[in-house]
């Protein structure tokens, strides 16, 4: 498909240091651009991104430099990546409770991979803006009707008819709103007490207790009690120490659909530099990664950090040529490559690129995205992943940097505080009859807030054993 064309956006502010050479606002319009809906009126288009221009930004350039930073210490080895959410956030699910559900989980993943770890967790949510989906297909079909592809909320609509498949750019403004309010309630939980270490206990979902990994959880959450204690008698407690009251949390998303990342970038006036105030991180999809691509094109201006997908078909060639582009500074924290090869090739694929990195001396945080490279359709139709499969996909991503000597900085899953039955496996044993109980998602399915838990306590436990023996290996050298 081609680049939409559209009005040139007239930026306000003018930079005052110099982006990447060659880039404009809208450099990435005379590229070719992947996945990119074609809209029936232009106008409309014109008129949607007009209204966001003037809209406030969600993120503020500082958030994104903070963010930076603390990616910047898990490329170095010094924290680990948590990212994870919906495959698609959606109109229909927009309530407070999904949120603080999927916020509560995420924070509860985060305790126990710090636990187990020993380092601190980045959080990063994908949330408040993950809207935009790529399809393999531009056709679904279904009992003999075939219609233009579901592209996210913020294209056209889930419902199986031609007028909700029609694109509609006002759907950019209600994605935008929709971003504002889940950023509001994501600040007010990170900031405003709901995240205190003192509340961990308080954070298992009512559906989870039931399940095993809650057992273990809420044997570390008491644990952790006991160590809060200690601190609190000795002076450390959350009015004296806001690391203890509160977190860092923040949000990300594809960046997939251009026009409306372009109309909320803005000029950083502290820095001068280019921001995409959508988000404080965004990713490029495995689909549009191509490096001479409109996607690249515009990510390479923007001073965020940034992500790009690495499936089975990426060469070495492409990757260096990537980085380059999206980081020719070799900044550290600037570049996540995530890693979705599937479980039967991460063994093969990875090591290349592994080895091609740290020979050309680049600076990246390595994630493992365990979801897309596994996803099978099941004998019911639906579109599944197998628990297993995942642990298997991460278990050799981490195999790999230990044979590598590099460090396997996160993990990136689609994932939800609802108890869905959306994946197959885990230790509730959902089976292949149990898919169509709860159902939900939009798009590709999701670990339930369980199997999401119980995943997080087989990485912690693994990052403890491992942090023991290096402990152990230090000792023994020593004497
Ligand atoms: C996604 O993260 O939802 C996605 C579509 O991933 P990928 O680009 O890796 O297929
Ligand atoms: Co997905």
């Amino acid at each position: 498909m081609t680049a939409i064309e559209g009005p040139r956006a007239a930026a306000k502010a003018q930079p005052r240091s110099s982006s990447a050479a060659d880039w404009s606002l809208t450099s990435w319009r005379g590229r070719t651009a992947q996945q990119m809906p074609v809209y029936p009126d232009v106008d409309a288009v014109a008129r949607a991104e007009a209204r966001l221009r003037r809209y406030p930004p969600l993120v503020f350039a500082g958030e994104a430099r903070k963010l930076k930073g603390a990616l910047a210490k898990v490329a170095a080895g010094e924290a680990f990546l948590l990212q994870g959410g919906d495959c698609a956030e959606s109109f229909a699910d927009f309530t407070a409770n999904n949120i603080r559900d999927t916020f509560r989980v995420l924070l509860q993943m985060a305790v126990v991979l710090t636990y187990g770890a020993g380092v601190p967790v980045v959080k990063v949510g994908r949330m408040a803006g993950q809207f935009a989906k790529p399809r393999s297909s531009n056709v679904e079909k279904l009992g003999g009707v075939e219609l233009p592809s579901y592209r996210g909320d913020n294209v056209n609509g889930f419902e199986f008819t031609p007028e909700a498949r029609i694109p509609d750019p006002e759907r950019m403004v209600q994605a935008y709103n929709q971003s504002a309010a889940t950023l509001n309630l994501l600040r007010a939980f990170a900031q405003g007490g709901y995240a205190d270490l003192h509340e961990v206990n308080r954070w298992n979902l009512d559906f989870v207790r039931t399940s095993p990994a809650s057992a273990k959880y809420e044997d570390l959450a008491a644990r952790l009690d006991e160590t809060l204690n200690f601190m609190a008698a000795c002076g450390l407690n959350s009015a004296t120490t806001p690391q203890i009251a509160e977190t860092d949390f923040f949000t990300s998303h594809e960046a997939l659909l251009l026009p409306y990342e372009e109309a909320l970038t803005r000029v950083d006036s502290t820095s001068g530099d280019w921001y995409d105030c959508s988000a404080h991180m965004l990713w490029i999809g495995d689909r549009t990664r191509q490096p001479d691509g409109a996607h690249v094109e515009f990510l390479r201006g923007v001073h965020n950090p940034l992500g790009f997908k690495c499936g089975p078909s990426l060469s070495t060639d492409d990757t260096l040529k990537l980085i380059d582009a999206l980081n020719p500074a070799n900044e550290p924290g600037r570049v996540v490559m995530i890693v979705r090869m599937g479980a039967d090739k991460v063994a093969e694929k990875l090591p290349p690129l592994v080895r091609a990195v740290k020979r050309a001396g680049k600076s990246v945080v390595w994630s493992c995205d365990p979801m897309h490279g596994n996803t099978e359709t099941a004998s019911n139709g639906r579109k599944t992943r197998q628990f297993d499969n995942i642990l298997r996909e991460v278990t050799e991503f981490f195999a790999v940097h230990r044979a590598e000597g590099t460090h396997p900085g996160g993990v990136h899953f689609e994932m939800t505080g609802q108890e869905v039955t959306e994946c197959i496996g885990g230790s509730t044993e959902i089976t292949v009859d149990k898919l169509n109980e709860r159902y939900e998602t939009q798009c590709d399915p999701r670990l339930n807030a369980s199997q999401a838990l119980e995943l997080a306590f087989l990485l912690g436990g693994r990052a403890r054993r491992r942090s023991r023996r290096a402990r152990e290996r230090r000792v023994g050298e020593d004497r």
